[in-house]
C-alpha cells in the first residue's frame, strides 16, 4: 500500500517504516484549511491501517509549525454543512494508534499547540514558539484542550496558558513538561527524526498497546469533551464579539 496526500498543501513520503507529514502552506503560515485536516486526518488513518508504517512523523516548515485554523474558515457563513473535516482530524490524532512524533519550528498556534497534546514526542526548536489564543479570539479551546492542560499542568497553569492565551516560548513548553526537548533550528528535525527510528526498531505490537495503557483513563471522556468543545466553540464564533475581532484580524494589513 501506498499513501497519496489528498491536498497540495499536505505533503507526506514513507522513509521506511516512517511516515512523514508535512504542513506546507508557507504563504499562509501553514494555516490550516478544511483540506489541509481532511488530507491530514486520511494521513494518519492511513498508518494506522498499514502494517509497513511504524511511527509517524509531523512537522512543519522550517521557520513554522502551523498558525493554527485558517482565520478565514472562522468568518461566519464560512461553515460548510456535514462533519467538519478538522473533527476528522482530531478523532484521528487523538485516537492514532501508533506513535506520532512531532518536529517543531517557529509558530505552532491554536491547534498548532494542541495537536502537540496528542502527539507521544515532541521536539521544538529554540524559535518555535505556542500560543493558545482561544480567548482573545473571542472563542474556546479545542481539541481536547479543555480537558488535557489542565490534567497535565494543573488548574492554574492551563488558566494562564487558556485563558489569558499569551504566547509562550520552547523553554517554557519544557518545563511544563508539553514538550521533550528543545533544540537548534538545524537539529531539530534530524533528532526527531532519528527518535522516531529509534521508536520504529521496537516490537511495534508492544508500542501500540504500551501507547493504548497510557491512554486509557483519558479515552472514555476525550471524545465527549472534543465534541462539546467544538460545539461551544461554533456557537461563540457566530457572536458579534468573535467576529469583530476575526474581521480585525483579516483586516489589518489593509
Ligand atoms: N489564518 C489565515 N491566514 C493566516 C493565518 C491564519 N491562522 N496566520 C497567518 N496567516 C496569513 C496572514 O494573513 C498573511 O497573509 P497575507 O500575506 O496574505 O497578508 C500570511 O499568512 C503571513 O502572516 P503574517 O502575520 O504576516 O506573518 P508573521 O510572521 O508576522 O506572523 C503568526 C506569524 C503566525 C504569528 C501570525 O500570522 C498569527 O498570529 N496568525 C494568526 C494565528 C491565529 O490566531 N490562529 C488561529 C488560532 S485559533
Amino acid at each position: 500500500m501506498s499513501f497519496s496526500s489528498s491536498d497540495p498543501d499536505i505533503l507526506t513520503r514513507t522513509d521506511g517504516s516512517l511516515l512523514f507529514v508535512q504542513i506546507h502552506r508557507p504563504v499562509k503560515k501553514n494555516a490550516l484549511t478544511p483540506g489541509m485536516y481532511t488530507a491530514l486526518g486520511e494521513a494518519l488513518r492511513y498508518a494506522d491501517s498499514d502494517d509497513s508504517i511504524n511511527v509517524i512523523v509531523i512537522r512543519g516548515t522550517d521557520d513554522c509549525f502551523t498558525s493554527g485554523n485558517d482565520v478565514n474558515s472562522f468568518v461566519s457563513g464560512a461553515d460548510e454543512p456535514g462533519e467538519r473535516p478538522s473533527l476528522g482530524f482530531m478523532k484521528a490524532i487523538s485516537q492514532a494508534q501508533k506513535p506520532v512524533v512531532a518536529a517543531v519550528s517557529g509558530p505552532a498556534i491554536g491547534i498548532g499547540t494542541t495537536m502537540l497534546l496528542h502527539c507521544d514526542l515532541v521536539y521544538a526548536s529554540e524559535q518555535s514558539h505556542f500560543q493558545l489564543p482561544f480567548s482573545r479570539l473571542g472563542v474556546c479551546p479545542e481539541l481536547g484542550s479543555s480537558l488535557l492542560l489542565p490534567y497535565f499542568l494543573g488548574h492554574q497553569r492551563a488558566a494562564e496558558l487558556l485563558l489569558l492565551g499569551d504566547r509562550f516560548s520552547a523553554e517554557t513548553a519544557r518545563a511544563y513538561g508539553l514538550i521533550n526537548n528543545v533544540l537548534p533550528p538545524e537539529e531539530t528535525l534530524q533528532f526527531a527524526t532519528d527518535k522516531a527510528r529509534e521508536l520504529a526498531s521496537l516490537p511495534n505490537h508492544a508500542l501500540q498497546v504500551s501507547k493504548r495503557l497510557m491512554k486509557r483513563n483519558l479515552e472514555n471522556v476525550l471524545p465527549d469533551t472534543i465534541n462539546l468543545e467544538l460545539k461551544e466553540f461554533g456557537k461563540l464564533l457566530r457572536t458579534p464579539e468573535a467576529q469583530t475581532i476575526i474581521e480585525a484580524f483579516l483586516n489589518r494589513k489593509k
